[in-house]
């Protein structure tokens, strides 16, 4: 039988996170971050992107262009355009196979089933707690290495001040 839990070096998980680990209310996002768009747009192009059938159906304009979207659902025959579709957590890991990297990109159910595999953490901190309904697992800094991390002031289009990390797992 295969080992979901082991870690898995090609599997990153990219999250905002607000102070009280809120990630999102009535299937939206919280905030308005145009700069952590942008990042998200950056380091995901070209590569793979994993997600649950809620927030699939959140996005606006369905599969996100220039990468490889897979969902996650348990209704057999759902098809969605531009998608592949997984049944199952294994099933979507099976198709994320040895891809150099692979962002798992939400929302609550998905990170919590896959947060434990990931071997990276692009993590979005909002200095702000916001009423919510779906909230990222606790994180274990001790866990982690962080690689790098970088502090965004409100303003423009930026609705709160946040910080983009990375980490890395210790091994
Ligand atoms: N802040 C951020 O960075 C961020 C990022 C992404 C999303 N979000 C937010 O997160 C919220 C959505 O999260 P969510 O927890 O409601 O939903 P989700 O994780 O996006 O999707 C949940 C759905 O995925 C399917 N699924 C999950 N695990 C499965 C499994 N093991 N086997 C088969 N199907 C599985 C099920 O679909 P079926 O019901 O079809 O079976 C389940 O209902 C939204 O508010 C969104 O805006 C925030």
């Amino acid at each position: 039988m295969k080992n979901t839990t082991a870690i898995r070096k090609n599997i990153s998980i990219i999250v905002a996170v607000a102070a009280n680990n809120a990630i999102g209310k009535d299937n939206q996002l919280l905030w308005h971050l145009t700069d952590d768009l942008k990042r998200f747009r950056r380091l995901t192009s070209g590569h793979t992107v994993v997600m649950g059938r809620n927030t699939y159906l959140s996005l606006p304009k369905g599969a996100l262009p220039n990468r490889r979207n897979i969902v996650i659902t348990d209704r057999p025959g759902e098809q969605f355009e531009g998608c592949e579709m997984a049944y199952s957590i294994d099933q979507a890991l099976d198709l994320a196979g040895n891809e150099e990297e692979c962002f798992i990109m939400g929302g609550g159910m998905v990170y919590q089933q896959l947060f434990p595999v990931a071997g990276k953490l692009y993590l979005t901190t909002v200095d702000h707690s916001f009423d919510a309904d779906t909230f990222f697992p606790e994180i274990d800094f001790a866990g982690w290495n962080l690689v790098e991390s970088e502090f965004v002031n409100s303003g423009g289009k930026n609705d709160y001040p946040h910080t983009f990390t990375l980490y890395e797992r210790k091994a």
